[in-house]
């Protein structure tokens, strides 16, 4: 029961470094209470010469480069545990004059890049990496991006990506800001699309209609202004604690003040749908995101099956539906979620191997799982995240329906997304402890 804070929405986070690292002029970024993933973005771009101090616990000042102002890195950019960081900085460093190396953890470096590689590779960018050990098309990190050569340019790109992904979509277009030409992608639903809103509202050209986005740089003065930006709170942090609201019996949890861009709120239509009293109060508009309070309290859950573009709506919250699919009645179906076996882990084979532990019965499929409700308590378990965070919170959620104590080994990755969730969690009333 109470009210509590989630951290800086990490998608927007990484976007305000990115784009205000290489503003001409000063940034100011205000929220900012993220996680190593976001750390991992804002260091890239200090070695690559953006200025970015702390001012205060939650505000960023930073003074960027200007888009043609960046340095070359002494040493290979370390992006840790964070695909976005890999991705996106990939796109930007491809357009540039000089070499540069992106190294990740041992989980970053299972996942695959070719899927932003074969599209910048397309417009003339110089990007190789590691042979991926079972898919012979495939590459992995460490990554070797570049130099452009003297009077290269990036030239002009018309790409229809085979996934929607935004990762992909923003390294694209951040290339798209240095090519002479104009960039046109299409992906096959609309991924989220804080890129395009961040880009938009600095007055870059750019368009977007549906899932076709256009940059179209001819005209451009090629500056992108320093902004102010408030980011608003994590809905992907905030999804397992409005689950622990809807499913532990007498709970009423507010999460405030969090992102509700129509292309992340997913979870919130698959909960109504479940019957979940869930809902979400609008505050208006922040920086071009609209947010709101969301409010969950604790009811009767039922099995529903979920697929295609909500699933990449809330692609990132696929684990935390299937703990409510372990408290609904009935059966529980996700299909076309074939994209969770390239996260932080597999996480449909990860979330199957978690529900059975806690004494779930499921059946993995090979883009989804098919759970079964289980009314009661669950079996406490004793469980591993394989250094994912979203597997990690997700076992904790369900550790709150067990019979008695459950471990979690490996819980160290919740500090990735949500370095608070433990004291969050207790804040709002549960037994919850750190060995
Ligand atoms: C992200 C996009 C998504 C998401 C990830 C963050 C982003 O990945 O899963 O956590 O900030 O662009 P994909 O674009 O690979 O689906």
């Amino acid at each position: 029961m109470g009210s509590v804070p989630v951290p800086a929405d990490k998608s927007i986070a990484h976007r305000a470094l990115l784009f205000g690292g290489i503003a001409n002029g000063i940034t100011h970024v205000k929220g900012y209470a993220a996680g190593a993933d976001n750390d991992a973005t804002l260091a890239a771009m200090q070695q690559l010469g953006a200025e970015i101090e702390r001012v205060g616990e939650r505000e960023l000042r930073i003074k960027g480069t200007g888009l043609f102002g960046l340095r070359a890195p002494a040493a290979p950019i370390d992006c840790g545990n964070s695909g976005t960081t890999m991705r996106l900085l990939s796109g930007l460093l491809a357009a540039q004059p000089f070499a540069s190396t992106l190294v990740g953890d041992a989980s970053l470096s299972r996942r695959p890049m070719m899927r932003i590689a074969a599209p910048l590779r397309l417009r003339g960018a110089r990007i190789e990496g590691a042979a991926h050990p079972k898919k012979p098309q495939e590459i992995t990190a460490p990554l070797h991006i570049g130099p452009l050569g003297e009077d290269t340019y990036l030239t002009a790109l018309e790409f229809e990506s085979p996934i929607a992904s935004a990762q992909v979509k923003s390294a694209i277009l951040l290339s798209g800001l240095f090519a002479h030409g104009v960039t046109h992608f299409r992906e096959p639903s609309v991924s989220r699309d804080h890129t395009e809103r961040l880009l938009s509202a600095l007055g870059a050209p750019i368009r977007a209609m549906g899932s076709f986005v256009e940059l179209d740089p001819a005209g451009w003065n090629g500056q992108l202004p320093g902004f102010e930006l408030d980011v608003p709170g994590d809905l992907s942090a905030a999804a397992f604690l409005v689950t622990a609201g809807a499913t532990v019996a007498g709970s009423r949890v507010v999460v405030r003040h969090v992102g509700l861009n129509p292309t992340r709120t997913g979870l919130l239509e698959v909960l109504r749908d479940m019957g979940a009293r869930v809902e979400a109060e609008p505050l208006g508009e922040v920086s071009g995101e609209p947010i709101g309070n969301l409010v969950s309290a604790f009811g009767d859950l039922v099995g529903v099956t979920v697929g295609g573009e909500r699933v990449l709506r809330s692609i990132d919250e696929v684990p935390i539906l299937c703990v409510l699919a372990a408290r609904a009645s009935g059966t529980t179906t996700i299909r076309d979620a074939q994209e969770l076996r390239t996260k932080e882990s597999d996480r449909l084979a990860m979330m199957a191997k978690v529900l059975r532990a806690f004494g779930v019965t499921c059946e993995e499929l090979d883009d989804g799982l098919v759970v079964q409700g289980r009314p009661g308590k669950l079996t406490a378990a004793h469980v591993e995240s394989d250094g994912d965070h979203r597997i990690a919170m997700s076992a904790a959620i369900l550790g709150l329906h067990a019979d008695g104590p459950s471990r979690i080994d490996d819980a160290d990755c919740i500090a990735t997304s949500f370095p608070r969730f433990v004291g969050t969690l207790r804040a709002l009333g549960a037994r919850i402890d750190v060995a």
